[in-house]
């Protein structure tokens, strides 16, 4: 898909494809495109030319009204900022989507996903009484507890220090490993690629390596040795 605004071409020809039970992790520096892409992917924008399909559905012509529901049942969103609602405890913001959307999820699966993020002690604090990382994790949940086809995920462990980010990450991990779902995250941080499937690079509005680029482990090494000898621009 390609995107402009207005005059400035946020994405070019940027074309990704994410297999059934997938994390892909999209990798670039500020301003290549990551949110753009994601936020095209979610519906939340329309690319101006190029298509976005999700379980197989094209939501490119679709309207407002079809967006909504697609929003709310297929597709979650977790953002960088916590964004929580901080007038409601741990466990409204939890189930606010389900409430939303007047609907119930299994009470197997909230409680596996509140012990798994480790919130069982905190359903009745109020979000402000959590640290960061605690209400990221809180926003991962919620964007779980509707077991969405995909969860798009921008940059969710930054500003977080490196343990706390591998709770959220690996929370998103569980995702595509147990529940059987998608992952799409954007981040500026090369380790994010060690959770992933597939990792790709976007420079500048365009994939600039193809899916290919190491995931999993071989994608750690290569982040630990960009890191060690390439601190100034790791892309
Ligand atoms: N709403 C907007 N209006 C104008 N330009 C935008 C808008 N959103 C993003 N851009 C521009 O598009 C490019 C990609 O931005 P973005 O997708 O936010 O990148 P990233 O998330 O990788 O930092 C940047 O040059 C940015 O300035
Ligand atoms: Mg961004």
């Amino acid at each position: 898909m390609t995107k402009y605004y207005g005059a400035k071409k946020a994405l070019e020809d940027t074309t990704l494809r994410c297999p059934k039970k997938d994390f892909t992790a999209v990798l670039g520096p500020p301003g290549a495109g990551k949110t753009t892409l994601l936020r095209c992917a979610a519906g939340l924008d329309r690319p101006t030319s190029g298509t976005v399909s999700i379980a197989g559905q094209n939501i490119t012509d679709m309207n407002e009204a079809a967006l909504d529901v697609l929003r709310s049942e297929r597709v979650s969103y977790v953002f960088s900022s916590r964004n929580l609602l901080p007038s409601l405890t741990v466990a409204e913001n939890l189930t606010l989507p389900l409430r939303l959307t007047k609907r119930s999820a299994p009470p197997s699966l909230v409680i596996d996903l509140v012990r798994r993020a480790g919130l069982s002690e905190h359903l009745d604090s109020m979000p402000t009484d959590l640290c960061q990382s605690r209400q990221q994790l809180v926003a991962v949940v919620r964007a779980m507890i509707t077991s969405p086809a995909v969860i798009l995920a921008d940059d969710p462990a930054r500003g977080l220090d490196p343990r706390s980010a591998g709770e959220v990450l690996d929370l998103l991990a569980s995702y595509v490993r147990e529940h059987d779902g998608n992952v799409l995250l954007a981040s500026h941080d090369p380790m994010v690629a060690a959770y992933a499937d597939q990792t790709v690079l976007l420079k500048s509005g365009r994939v600039v390596r193809e899916p290919g680029f190491p995931a999993g482990k071989a994608a750690l090494e290569r982040a630990v040795h960009l890191a060690v000898w390439e601190a100034r621009d790791p892309f």
